[in-house]
């Protein structure tokens, strides 16, 4: 079983619906490593040399989170800001996260339809992707799938939880 590391950005992790249930349910795997950014670092004071270690251990890495205005939210923007560094993660022949695989899992409050030509958000999602996968792929990771989960706020206890099962299954749980 591959060792994962779940990094999971949710600003306001109380108030979270979906995302608390999908992380529940992957957090105590045995083989994962859940790292819950927003409270590890309230004070936005990353552990960098922590964060790199912990990279380094998997080789699964899953970026988790709700999408806020079309993107990451802004605690996953400074974590790869900080940790994602040059001569590490890229540039002047860095390859430590090479061959890495990276899953993206993360939640929209629009339904589908929202992301329709001319719907409420104007285009499909796939055209906000290419910021997430790109810094995966500038970092020689090995881009994976992702899990997209649209209409978090319509979600009831039921389709929460056959998402949950899913990303269980998604990070090699049986
Ligand atoms: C600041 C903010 C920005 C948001 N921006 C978007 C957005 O751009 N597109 C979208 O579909 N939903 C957007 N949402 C809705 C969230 O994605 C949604 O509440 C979340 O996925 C639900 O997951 P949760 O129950 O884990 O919080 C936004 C919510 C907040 C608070």
């Amino acid at each position: 079983m591959s060792h994962t590391v779940v990094i999971y950005a949710h600003p306001y992790p109380d108030r979270s619906r979906a995302n608390r249930v999908l992380f529940d349910a992957v957090k105590s795997l045995p083989n994962v490593d859940a790292r819950p950014i927003c409270d590890l670092y309230p004070d936005f004071a990353i552990d960098v040399e922590a964060e790199q270690a912990a990279l380094l251990r998997a080789d699964l890495i899953v970026w988790q989170h709700p999408i806020y205005w079309y993107t990451v939210p802004a605690m996953l923007k400074l974590w790869w800001e900080k940790v994602l560094t040059h001569g590490w993660a890229y540039g002047d022949g860095a390859r430590v996260l090479s061959g890495k695989r990276c899953l993206w899992v993360t939640t929209t409050g629009g339904d589908a339809s929202a992301y329709d030509e001319g719907g409420m958000h104007a285009h499909p999602f796939s055209v906000y992707e290419p910021v997430v996968r790109q810094t995966a792929r500038f970092c020689h990771m090995h881009w994976l799938e992702p899990l997209i989960i649209h209409g978090a706020h319509r979600m009831n206890d039921e389709q929460r939880a056959a998402y949950a099962t899913l990303y269980r299954e998604r990070l090699g749980a049986r």
